[in-house]
């Protein structure tokens, strides 16, 4: 089938290169034209070394790539996901499956990334969220991958598992995309704060500490907004959390390690040198906490170390020190 992946960072490159193994033919759309010149000249994409792209990849910045394909992919950091998404209107066809594989929500909005494409295509494009644990630089190298595949439409989300799934590459279908995006997106605040406590010295029990009860505010924050309660359990919960929490892969936990160590927060971020979507899932994250009323006490925390430049010690006390709790939280209802 005809498809075009929109971003030709790490992430949109690993899987044009799963959709052309899989028969498809693939356009790499990039930003800039600087960025398509470079893969083509150098037969390889900066953020995945060693992956040489095969000569049956389409390259271009032109948008009119779209046209005629059956599912195009948007692979932009989600901050750019709804500007994308518009430069799409009167050039897809009508029926185009939308495939969001960015992770974030959308800052000022707090909507999810398939709702704002939503809001920007209208209703003749379903719309699909692929996520799930995926290194890019592990999925270029074939390492073998489970992701999920999430729409309201059912046989838009069984396309797009069609259309990715190997052997290598397994797609599961999900309805919950509320669930499957939350997570996803939620996840990379868990990281950052895990690379800081990686950074300050600390050890397992810390970071076993942080994701536990880092995913149990995600789940909160999660149901409250409609997500499935299984669904944090799953491979975009549990499993992506577990991905970006103990990987040097993640550039939220790296970020986070310089953090701990004392680089400032804006410098580390330059360091990183690509999207850190955990900064920004951490501002909306505490933004959609407080309008929901859903207690959030590590997005909080994560929040005064990266916008109020509080000291990461200080704030692993506080958290420590929080008033004692029950942790089923239900349990006594
Ligand atoms: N890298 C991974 O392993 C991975 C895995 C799963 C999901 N993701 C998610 O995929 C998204 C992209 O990640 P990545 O690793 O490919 O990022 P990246 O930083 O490597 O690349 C981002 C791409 O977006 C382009 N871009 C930048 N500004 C843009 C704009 N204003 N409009 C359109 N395009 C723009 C850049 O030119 C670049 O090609 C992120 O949301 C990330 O969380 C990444």
């Amino acid at each position: 089938m005809k498809t075009a992946v929109l971003g030709s960072g790490g992430w949109g490159t690993a899987l044009a290169m799963v959709l052309l193994e899989n028969g498809n033919e693939v356009t790499l759309w990039s930003y800039q034209e600087a960025e398509s010149r470079v893969l083509r000249e150098t037969g390889e994409n900066p953020m995945l070394k060693g992956v040489p792209l095969p000569r049956e990849l389409a390259l271009t910045s032109d948008l009119n790539c779209v046209r005629g394909c059956a599912m195009v992919v948007l692979a932009t950091p989600s901050f750019a996901v709804r500007t994308t998404a518009r430069s799409l209107k009167g050039v897809l066809d009508p029926g185009t499956v939308v495939v969001s594989v960015s992770k974030g929500i959308e800052k000022d909005t707090s909507l999810t990334l398939t709702d704002a494409i939503e809001q920007e295509l209208g209703p003749d494009h379903p719309v699909v969220a692929l996520c799930g644990p995926s290194h890019a630089e592990e999925v270029g190298r074939k390492v073998p991958t489970a992701v999920v595949s999430a729409s309201r439409n059912q046989k838009a989300a069984e396309l797009v598992q069609d259309l990715f799934m190997n052997e290598r590459f397994r797609v599961y279908t999900s309805p919950d995309i509320v669930g499957v995006e939350l997570g996803a997106a939620l996840k990379n605040i868990i990281a950052l704060c895990a690379g800081c406590c990686d950074g300050m010295g600390f050890g397992d029990n810390t970071k076993a500490a942080l994701m536990t009860r880092g995913l149990t505010e995600i789940a909160r924050l999660g149901v409250a907004m409609g997500g499935r309660k299984e669904t944090f359990a799953g491979l975009t919960g549990v499993g992506d959390l577990i991905v970006t929490c103990t990987s040097m892969h993640s550039r939220n936990r790296r970020c986070g390690i310089l953090i701990g160590q004392g680089v400032p927060v804006q410098e580390a971020i330059q360091q990183i040198g690509a999207v850190v979507e955990g900064y920004y899932a951490t501002a909306t994250g505490k933004e959609l906490a407080e309008k929901m009323g859903v207690e959030m006490p590590i997005t909080e925390a994560a929040y005064s170390v990266l916008y109020e430049g509080k000291d990461p010690r200080k704030v692993i006390t506080e958290l420590m020190t929080r008033a004692k709790k029950h942790e089923i939280e239900d349990s006594w209802l």
